[in-house]
């Protein structure tokens, strides 16, 4: 070639499509991060219904917690995509006559990336750890038990401390602990109370547990969530959180048509 073209110098007058894109990407990004974080805020919660227990509630909190650090991260890569679409696109017909510039460092921008992905990963860490230790407590002291059995394809909860009521719809009293005892009679099945932020593995012969503590009134879903088999979709119950007066006539009333 008689005629090279060379890349300019950072300090020479760049030509518009090789100027610094930081600038632009900037923008790009904190319109992004606004409208995600607007997102992060209303949308998720509320996409996951109402909470029925304190667990739930912990649980919306940390998806929304986690939603609303994320989005400031993924408008970084999405503000660099966006860039580039626009910017470094090749117009015309066939393949570029020449090679695009070339990407260099910029130790500004790595400084602050580094750290600052440090710092988040480090506050979910932390954050993920207190959510545990909190969610994993077990129910003590007065805990209704209720064992849950699965089978194919239905959920039978019975009360053994209350003289073996058994029955296909789990009634709690609002505002009890309730430790769940679970087993399955056949294939592995996953008790899953949605609303109550409940789910733990349903194993034959053996006896998981799970604690919670229902604090809101009304008929909520218990579903399968492991795959069972044929009809594991339909493997569907029904939990309704009562008043304490309703759920010891709900007993007595269920203890009189079994004797
Ligand atoms: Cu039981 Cu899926």
């Amino acid at each position: 070639m008689a005629e090279t073209t060379t890349a300019p110098t950072p300090q020479a007058a760049p030509a518009p499509d090789e100027r610094s894109p930081v600038r632009s990407i900037l923008v790009i990004w904190a319109v992004l991060t606004v409208a995600l974080e607007l997102f992060a805020v209303f949308v998720p919660a509320r996409l996951m219904g109402v909470a029925a227990s304190k667990t739930m509630a912990d649980i919306k909190e940390s998806v929304t917690v986690f939603t609303v650090v994320a989005a400031p991260v993924v408008s970084v890569v999405w503000a660099i995509a966006i860039h580039s679409l626009l910017r470094w696109r090749h117009r015309g017909s066939g393949p570029p006559p020449q090679d695009g510039p070339p990407l260099r460092g910029n130790l500004p921008v790595q400084i602050t990336w580094v750290t600052v992905s440090s710092v988040l990963c480090l506050f979910l860490f932390i954050w993920g750890l207190v959510a545990m230790q909190t969610t994993s407590a077990q129910a003590t002291g007065n805990a209704l038990v209720v064992d849950v059995t699965g089978q194919q394809w239905l959920w039978t909860f019975s009360y053994p401390g209350e003289g073996g009521v058994t029955s296909d719809v789990l009634y709690l009293p609002v505002n009890r602990p309730v430790l769940f005892e679970v087993t399955s009679e056949d294939v592995v099945h996953s008790f899953w109370v949605v609303q109550m932020g409940v789910k733990v593995d349903a194993n034959p012969g053996e006896i998981t547990t799970a604690s919670v503590t229902p604090d809101r009134m009304g008929s909520y879903v218990v579903r399968c969530a492991e795959l069972c088999g044929l009809y594991h979709a339909y493997m569907v119950s029904q939990v309704q959180v009562v008043s304490n007066t309703a759920f010891q006539s709900w007993l007595h009333a269920n203890a009189g048509s079994r004797s």
